[in-house]
C-alpha cells in the first residue's frame, strides 16, 4: 500500500527551523516507518530567501510569503517557528482558518492569545500542538497534558530557560561576566532572537503561564503572574550564597492548592545544594511536577538549542501526521475561563538580603527594627569580616509575605547608612505551601 504523504508548510527557518528540516532529513526513514507515512516539507517560508546559510536549502522550497503555505491545499500541517507575537498570530489563526493542523514553539503567542487560539482551534475542529514552547527538548507538555492527566497538579517548579540557567553557571563556575555568558549564550543558538525575553525573565514566565494554565486547567493571565529576571545578579552574591549552602536558579514556582488563587511567579531564588534543581547546570532545564496520584516526577535535558527543540517540534508533527491518518489524538486543554492568581504580595517564602552598609555601631539595630516593624523574623545576620568604612550585610530573613519585604526593603534603602547595591533573592522551599 502506498503510504501517506503528510505535506508540511514551515514557517521559519532560523535555527530551530533549520534544525526541524535538517532532522526530518536526517531522521526520515524512522519517522516515515513510526508514523506509516512520508513527512515531506512542502514549503518553507521565510524572510530573506536569498541569505546564505549554512546548509543547503533547495531554493524552490523557499517563499517570502507566509500566505504560500496557507494557500496551498495540500499543504496539511503547518509548523509556526517565525516566533514574535503578531504576524505569528495572523498565520496561525489563518492556517487554523483553513482547517490545517498548527505545530508551534511560539510560548509568547500562547501566553498571550492562547484562549483565543485553542477556541478556535476547537470551532474548527483541528489541533494546535506546542511541546516545543516549554523547555525545548523536554517532553513536558505532553506529560502534563497527557500522561498526568488524572493527577490534580499541586506543583510545578523549573528551571525554565536556558540562557539564564547558562549565564549563572558560567558566571559561577567560570567567573565571565554576565555579557560574556550572555554573548556565549547567544553564540550557541540558545537566545531568543531578542535576548531581552530570555534574561528579563519574560521567556520563563510565557512558559510558566503555559505550565500553569495547563496544571490548572484554566487560562492563567500574563499579566497576573510575576517576572522577575537575573539582569541584576552580581557574581559576588552567587560565590556568597555558595559559601552558605545554596546556588541561585531562575526558578518558576506554580502553586495550586484547594480553594485559593494559584501562585504563579518567576524569579532568581536560593536553592539548596542538596535540592536535586541545583545541580541542574549550563543550559540544562528540568521541571519538577507534583501531582496528589503520582507524587513527584522530575524531567531534566536539553531546554534550548536547534537540535533538542528540533526533537519537540518533531515530535508534534509525528502527532500530527498520526491524527490526519486515526482518529485526532491531541490532550487536553485548559479551559477559556481564567484561573484566580494570587497577588505576588501575598506570597510567603523566606529570604536572602545582602546589603552595603556603613561599618558603625547601630546600623544593624536600624535595619532590624524595621524588619521587626514589618514582623519580619532575622534567622540569621552575617557580616563578612570588613575593618573598612562600610561593608556587606547579610540577612536571612525567615517566612514573610513578599508584600512586607518589600516594604521593609523600601524604608531600608531611605536609610542614610546604606546604599543601593543591594540583593533580595527568595529561598525556595518546595514545598506545596511554604
Ligand atoms: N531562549 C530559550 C531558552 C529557548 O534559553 O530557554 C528555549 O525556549
Amino acid at each position: 500500500m502506498a503510504r501517506r504523504k503528510i505535506q508540511i508548510g514551515l514557517a521559519g527557518l532560523g535555527n530551530v527551523g533549520m534544525g526541524v528540516y535538517a532532522n526530518l532529513s536526517k531522521n526520515a526513514a524512522l519517522l516515515s516507518q513510526r508514523c506509516q507515512a512520508d513527512l515531506d516539507i512542502t514549503r518553507i517560508a521565510v524572510r530573506d530567501a536569498s541569505k546564505a546559510r549554512n546548509r543547503a536549502v533547495p531554493a524552490d522550497l523557499l517563499t517570502e510569503s507566509w500566505q504560500d503555505l496557507i494557500d496551498d491545499d495540500a499543504i496539511d500541517v503547518v509548523v509556526e517557528l517565525i516566533g514574535g507575537v503578531d504576524q505569528a498570530k495572523t498565520l496561525v489563526t489563518a492556517a487554523l482558518r483553513r482547517k490545517k493542523v498548527v505545530v508551534t514553539g511560539n510560548k509568547a503567542l500562547l501566553a498571550e492569545h492562547g484562549q483565543e487560539i485553542f477556541s478556535l482551534a476547537q470551532e474548527m475542529e483541528v489541533p494546535v500542538y506546542f511541546e516545543a514552547a516549554v523547555a525545548g527538548g523536554i517532553p513536558i507538555i505532553k506529560a502534563v497534558q497527557e500522561s498526568l492527566v488524572g493527577n490534580a497538579i499541586r506543583m510545578i517548579s523549573g528551571i525554565i530557560n536556558g540562557t539564564c540557567n547558562y549565564i549563572l553557571t558560567k558566571m559561577r563556575e567560570e567567573g565571565w561576566s554576565y555579557q560574556e555568558a550572555l554573548k556565549e549564550a547567544q553564540a550557541l543558538g540558545y537566545a531568543e532572537a531578542d535576548p531581552t525575553l530570555d534574561v528579563n525573565g519574560w521567556d520563563a514566565g510565557h512558559k510558566a503561564v503555559l505550565l500553569a494554565s495547563l496544571a490548572s486547567g484554566r487560562w492563567v493571565a500574563a499579566d497576573q503572574i510575576h517576572v522577575e529576571g537575573v539582569e541584576d545578579i552580581r557574581l559576588g552574591d552567587l560565590r556568597f550564597v555558595e559559601t552558605l549552602g545554596y546556588a541561585v536558579k531562575l526558578l518558576a514556582v506554580i502553586r495550586c492548592a484547594d480553594d485559593e488563587p494559584m501562585e504563579v511567579r518567576v524569579q532568581p531564588c536560593l536553592v539548596p545544594k542538596s535540592h536535586l534543581l541545583a545541580s541542574v547546570n549550563g543550559v540544562f532545564n528540568a521541571v519538577m511536577v507534583e501531582g496528589d496520584l503520582v507524587g513527584e516526577t522530575l524531567f531534566y535535558g536539553s531546554g534550548a538549542g536547534q537540535d533538542p527543540t528540533s526533537s519537540s517540534v518533531i515530535a508534534d508533527i509525528v502527532d500530527a501526521a498520526v491524527g490526519l491518518q486515526h482518529e485526532e489524538k491531541r490532550g487536553y486543554v485548559p479551559s477559556s475561563e481564567l484561573a484566580a492568581v494570587k497577588p505576588i504580595a501575598d506570597t510567603i517564602s523566606q529570604y536572602y538580603l545582602r546589603l552595603h552598609v556603613d561599618n558603625r555601631p547601630g546600623v544593624l539595630a536600624h535595619i532590624a527594627q524595621i524588619t521587626a516593624r514589618h514582623d519580619i523574623g532575622i534567622m540569621s545576620v552575617i557580616q563578612p569580616e570588613s575593618t573598612g568604612e562600610t561593608a556587606d550585610l547579610v540577612l536571612m530573613l525567615d517566612h514573610a509575605p513578599f508584600g512586607s519585604v518589600q516594604q521593609a526593603l523600601a524604608e531600608i534603602r531611605e536609610l542614610e547608612s546604606t546604599s543601593d547595591d543591594m540583593t533580595l533573592l527568595r529561598m525556595e522551599s518546595f514545598e506545596e505551601s511554604p
